[in-house]
Order: structure tokens, then sequence, then C-alpha cells
């Protein structure tokens, strides 16, 4: 069977009728890299990609982050569920931030590259996945807009994300967010190749030039504004899938699903190569 593209609005592929074991070659993760670039947003329908070829493909696309719990055969793959059955409890507890809107590693000092997520279960009723291209989000500014941004920074922490998703969290929790260090990172990340897209979601916690609530607010907006329709994908899983994207560009969340669900992905992603600049 030949693999069929099929461009997505606003952005991101789709790929039909690819295999696992095909993708595993040296040209196929070439070709993926000029359409993760190209689209943003790269889905290989109905894959059912291995954790060994899973692991492989990541090899060929980049440097694999190593996962912070070892649950499987290989130690790139993170286990993401909501079902402590599944996962490290705490970990299932950290997994609620997925609801809100984030970019994976926007507290270290370079953010991931890409994250490839694979479907091994679906929820029956929710569960989806949407992406919001923070390059289209920063394009569509009004110039002035921009000017006003230029310059500014932003504190990223785990804990501002956390207090989203656990806010009934206690004490003691509460204190192990804050051990995580956060990091200051431009408001617009300028790319060497003079691509610009704005480093905003859940954990954006302050505008570090900004009086307190001036910034939040500012935050808040930005993100509004990043995450309207026109900015954003909505992806359906179903089982198998493999979905990359290219997370320096590119918001995305979680859409409800209840915590017991079925839903598990294999996750694995790709150090950064560019510092926030
Ligand atoms: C992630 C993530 C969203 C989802 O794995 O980094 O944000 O829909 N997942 O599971
Ligand atoms: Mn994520």
């Amino acid at each position: 069977m030949t693999a069929a593209f099929t461009p997505l609005n606003p952005f991101g592929i789709e790929i039909t009728g690819a295999s696992g074991d095909h993708l595993v070659r040296p040209e196929a993760a070439d070709r993926c890299q000029e359409l993760l670039a190209e689209h943003g947003v790269v889905i290989y329908r109905e894959l059912n990609i291995g954790d060994d070829d899973l692991v492989a493909f990541t090899r060929l696309l980049g440097e694999p982050e190593v996962a912070r719990t070892s649950e499987h055969r290989h130690p790139e793959i993170d286990t993401i569920t909501l079902d402590p059955a599944k996962t490290n409890a705490t970990l299932a507890v950290y997994r609620r931030g997925n609801f809100h809107w984030h970019i994976d590693g926007a507290t270290i000092e370079v953010p991931q590259k890409a994250t490839l997520l694979t479907a091994r279960e679906v929820d029956p009723a929710g569960g989806d996945t949407e992406f919001a291209s923070t390059f289209l989000a920063y394009q569509a500014l009004p110039e002035e807009e921009k000017a006003r941004l230029e310059g500014l920074t932003v504190v990223h922490s785990f804990a501002a994300a956390q207090a989203r998703a656990n806010p009934d969290a206690s004490e003691e929790e509460r204190a192990a967010w804050e051990r995580v260090p956060s990091r200051v990172h431009p408001l617009v990340w300028t790319r060497r190749n003079g691509r610009k897209s704005l480093l905003v979601g859940a954990t954006a916690g302050q505008v570090v030039e900004l009086p307190e609530d001036e910034g939040r607010t500012l935050l808040e907006r930005l993100l509004e504004w990043a995450t309207q329709p026109r900015f954003v994908l909505r992806h359906r899983w179903r089982r198998g899938d493999l979905v990359i994207w290219d997370n320096t560009g590119m918001l995305h969340r979680a859409m409800p699903f209840e915590p017991t669900s079925r839903r598990l992905m294999h996750r694995t992603t790709l150090i950064g190569e560019e510092a926030v600049a």
C-alpha cells in the first residue's frame, strides 16, 4: 500500500497507509523532518508502531530525551495516562497539566525540539489533542503589538502549570512543585533563521519587566490570542496513530477525559537544538 499525504487546516499533514517498519529508514526520517518543518504537526494514521520502532525512529530524527521514570524496556518511552495503575502515581497527577495549553519543556533551557505521541488505547468519548501554532499567532499580531512585546521576558515554572491543573493541592505538593527550577525566557522566540513565535502557555507565570497584574493579564490575553480556532488543529485519535509535533512552535493540550479512562499513550521526545533567544 502506498502512503497518501493530506495537508490539514489550518496546518498539519496526515499520512495514511504508512507502516512502522517502513518508517525506520533514514529517507523516511528525512522526509518526516521536512514535513515537520513545513506543517508543524505530522500525523501517521493507524501506524501501530511498536516500541522498538518508535525508539529507532526517534533516534533517526534526533537525540531522544531519557524519560523520568523507566516504565518501559526503552528508557526513552514515557507513559502518558491519568491512571495511577498504569504509571507512577505522582506522574499520573502531574499529567492533569496536559489539559491546559502548554509547550513541553518550557521550563528548561532548551525546550524539546519535537514530541512523538502514539495511541496504544483511546478514550471512547473524549481525549482529543489540540495544537495551536505559535508561529501563526505571532505573525498575525498587529505590528505595534509585536513592537511592544520585543524585549519582554517571562518566568516559566512547573508550579504555575500545576497550580492551574491541581488547584486543590496540599502544601506538601506545592512545595514539591516549587523545588523544580523555574526559567526566564524571552516572550518572543526568534530563531536563527529569523522566524518568530510566542513562548506562552501554562508554565508562563509572570512577565519580569511588568507589574505582576499587568504581566498576568498580558500572558492570558496572548494565550487566548494564540489559541483562537483559526490557529488550532484538533486531532481525534484512532488507536495506533502516531502524532509528531514541532514542540518549539506548538502549544498543545488534551481535551477532557476521565482519570479512569483506558486512554494510554507512549511518548518520546527529541532534545532541543536551539535555545530560546
Ligand atoms: C504530552 C501531552 C497531550 C495528550 O504528552 O506532552 O501534552 O493529549 N499530551 O495526551
Ligand atoms: Mn505536552
